[in-house]
């Protein structure tokens, strides 16, 4: 375990909020992947799995996170102010990586809610640009205040003074919301099946051949966009074989 310092907290809407905390130099992990981290509560660690949204070559980390009223740990978490201490353990693990995944043309991260979390790493990490020649970056929201965390990241990189350029070549950022009017609406479940979300970026229909896949959000969301991919003959990776699509579970507090 290593104790890290919060740096910055900003409060998206009130469910959703992201942060920033000190990382050590030790800690390594590879973009996707998610950890243990928590707060002391009545003298005792409470920690929950999170996914990492800042990149491995980065040198903080940075976190997104629901507010559950009566959650164990986020109706502590979502009160933390810069210079607070954080609980970050020390054993980073995870299925969306890129090892998991045969080589492929179009990467598609496919999200809901706070399941954006690890792409967020991944859409940041220069050695995604490398591999694939388009990478989606899908989100479904149930509003539009709820995209935000995601504009400014995709905002920032196609902006950047390094990295604008790439990213403003080969990022297709796709936010989409279901209750309310917006220039993308729909679940993902939905957009996939009528071909509309590629249909929209210009890309062909989602394909096995060319198309590789990461999931991350709510069970029901990761059963539908499971049985549609495997429905179309994508078969999932593994730490043992490499596939078309990865799957992991947005870890929500109930
Ligand atoms: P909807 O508004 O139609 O329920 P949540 O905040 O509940 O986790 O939902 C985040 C987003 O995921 C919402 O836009 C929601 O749409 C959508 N969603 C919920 N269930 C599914 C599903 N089975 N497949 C795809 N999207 C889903």
């Amino acid at each position: 375990m290593y104790t890290e310092t919060v740096q910055t907290v900003r409060h998206w809407t009130d469910r959703l909020f992201s942060f920033t905390a000190t990382r050590n130099p030790g800690f390594r992990f590879i973009s996707g992947q998610f950890t243990m981290i928590g707060l002391t509560v009545n003298g005792k660690p409470l920690l929950r799995a999170y996914s990492i949204c800042s990149a491995h070559h980065e040198d903080h980390l940075e976190f997104f996170s629901i507010k559950v009223p009566d959650g164990p740990l986020t109706s502590h978490l979502q009160k933390i102010q810069p210079g607070d201490q954080l609980i970050v353990g020390a054993k980073p693990t995870g299925t969306l990586i890129q090892q998991n995944l045969k080589p492929g043309k179009t990467l598609y991260l496919l999200s809901t809610g706070t399941g954006l979390a690890p792409f967020v790493s991944i859409v940041k990490d220069p050695e995604t640009y490398e591999l694939y020649d388009h990478i989606v970056l899908a989100h479904g929201c149930r509003e539009i205040a709820e995209l935000g965390y995601g504009e400014q990241i995709v905002n920032n990189l196609l902006n950047d003074e390094f990295f604008g350029e790439i990213a403003r070549e080969k990022l297709l950022y796709y936010p989409t919301v279901t209750r309310e009017p917006f220039r993308n609406n729909g679940r993902l479940t939905a957009l996939f099946e009528q071909g509309k979300l590629e249909a929209d970026l210009g890309l062909a229909p989602l394909n096995k051949e060319t198309d590789r896949v990461m999931l991350c959000g709510s069970p029901q969301m990761l059963d539908d966009l499971q049985n549609l991919l495997i429905s179309r003959g994508f078969t999932e990776g593994s730490h043992h074989t490499r596939g078309e699509f990865v799957i992991e579970k947005a870890f929500v507090e109930k």
